[in-house]
Parts: C-alpha cells; sequence; structure tokens
C-alpha cells in the first residue's frame, strides 16, 4: 500500500517533468515590452482578453493596453506576421502544447496589421 503510493508519487513527478522538458519553443515578440511581465502574462492573459472582449462587446469599452490586435502585432511571427499556424506560432505552439482550445480568430484577424511600424516602433500618424 505505502509502496505503491510511493510508485505513484514519482511517476507523478515524473510526468509533471516531462512538459517541461518538451515545452514548446514559440516566436520571439517583435518589440516589447509586453502588457505586463511576461510570468504575470503567461498567466492572466486570459482574463485581460476575455475581460477585454466582455467589457468592449457588452458596454462599449476599449483598453488599448489589451486589444487582441495588439497582441498580435508585437507575437507575430517574422516572416509570415501569424500568430497562429505552426507549433513555433505564438499562441498556437502554446495553446496546442497546452491543450487549450483558441477560437479566437476565427473573427479576429491572427496577422499583424503592419510589420515595419511594429518593428521599427514608428508612430501611426508618420504614413509610410
Ligand atoms: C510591445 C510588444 C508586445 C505587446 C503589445 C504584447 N506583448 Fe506579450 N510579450 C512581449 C515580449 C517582448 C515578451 C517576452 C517574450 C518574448 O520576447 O517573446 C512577451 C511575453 C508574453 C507572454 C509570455 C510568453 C511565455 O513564453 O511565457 C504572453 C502569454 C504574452 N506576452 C501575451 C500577450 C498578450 C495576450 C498581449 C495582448 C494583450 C501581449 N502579449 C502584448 C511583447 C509584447
Ligand atoms: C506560454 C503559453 C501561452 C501563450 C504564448 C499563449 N497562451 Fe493563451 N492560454 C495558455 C493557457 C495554459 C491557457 C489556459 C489557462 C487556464 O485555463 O487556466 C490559456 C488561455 C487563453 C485564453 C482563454 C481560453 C478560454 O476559452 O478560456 C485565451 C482567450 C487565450 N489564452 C488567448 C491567447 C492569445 C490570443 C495568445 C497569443 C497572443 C495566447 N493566448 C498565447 C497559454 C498560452
Ligand atoms: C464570433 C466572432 C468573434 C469571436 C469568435 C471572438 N470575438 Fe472578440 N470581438 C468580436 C467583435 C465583433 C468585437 C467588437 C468589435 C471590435 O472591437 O473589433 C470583439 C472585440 C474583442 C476585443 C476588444 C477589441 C479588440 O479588438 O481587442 C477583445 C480583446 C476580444 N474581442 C478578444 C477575443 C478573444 C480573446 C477571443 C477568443 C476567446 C475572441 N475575441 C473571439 C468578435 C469575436
Amino acid at each position: 500500500m505505502k509502496r505503491a503510493r510511493i510508485a505513484a508519487l514519482a511517476a507523478f513527478a515524473l510526468l509533471a517533468l516531462v512538459p517541461a522538458a518538451s515545452a514548446p519553443v514559440l516566436d520571439r515578440a517583435r518589440s516589447g515590452p509586453c502588457v505586463d511581465d511576461p510570468k504575470v502574462m503567461r498567466r492572466v492573459h486570459m482574463d485581460l482578453l476575455l475581460h477585454g472582449r466582455d467589457e468592449t462587446v457588452l458596454r462599449g469599452v476599449r483598453d488599448p493596453r489589451h486589444d487582441l490586435a495588439g497582441c498580435v502585432d508585437c507575437h507575430a511571427n517574422k516572416a509570415d506576421g501569424k500568430v497562429i499556424g505552426t507549433a513555433s506560432h505564438f499562441c498556437q505552439g502554446c495553446h496546442a502544447y497546452a491543450a487549450v482550445k483558441l477560437d479566437c480568430f476565427e473573427c479576429h484577424s491572427s496577422h499583424a496589421r503592419d510589420a515595419l511600424r511594429t518593428a521599427r516602433r514608428e508612430p501611426a500618424e508618420s504614413g509610410k
């Protein structure tokens, strides 16, 4: 009984180690910093986004810091400008790995709006 329990605990500890070893390598952001500490973002980004959606759709409030398109601008792949597509694309890569469904991009663009502006951090008014 006791031995079986120790074996079960050991197996569990081993399982817990596996994901860390095979965590996906995600595309690096095009610029920064993030809207909050990345360690915090890892835990709370869903609340920011889901809350932002509710506020916008139900009450007409818009917080540009939590604009989904802004996330996409920064986190898009440098070559194809997207956050979904492969296991290394920022949003899809981690979500596929974590097995969390991500249906936002059925409506919202998964493509960065203006790669050059984001990369150089030029103000929107500066034309081309
Ligand atoms: C100005 C650019 C910028 C914007 C805008 C931005 N981020 Fe980030 N984000 C970063 C940088 C830089 C990091 C650190 C990791 C890296 O370099 O890719 C990061 C990290 C993260 C992480 C942690 C990734 C990990 O591997 O642990 C998450 C999650 C995240 N961002 C989600 C978001 C979401 C959601 C939004 C929109 C609300 C957003 N970010 C907006 C630049 C940005
Ligand atoms: C470092 C890993 C990681 C990255 C990168 C990441 N996510 Fe997540 N995301 C998660 C995890 C894990 C959850 C589920 C957390 C939970 O349920 O407690 C989640 C949950 C969410 C949710 C809530 C889903 C729901 O239906 O409840 C949304 C929305 C979301 N992420 C959007 C995004 C977007 C958009 C991006 C890209 C800008 C992104 N995530 C990047 C790991 C990540
Ligand atoms: C059925 C279509 C649809 C789906 C699916 C959807 N949205 Fe939205 N979303 C909208 C519409 C419409 C608006 C309001 C118009 C606007 O601001 O672009 C909106 C607004 C938002 C906003 C505030 C404005 C902005 O662009 O940032 C956020 C944040 C947001 N949605 C996040 C999400 C997230 C996260 C998901 C996935 C969990 C999601 N949405 C899925 C249609 C959708």
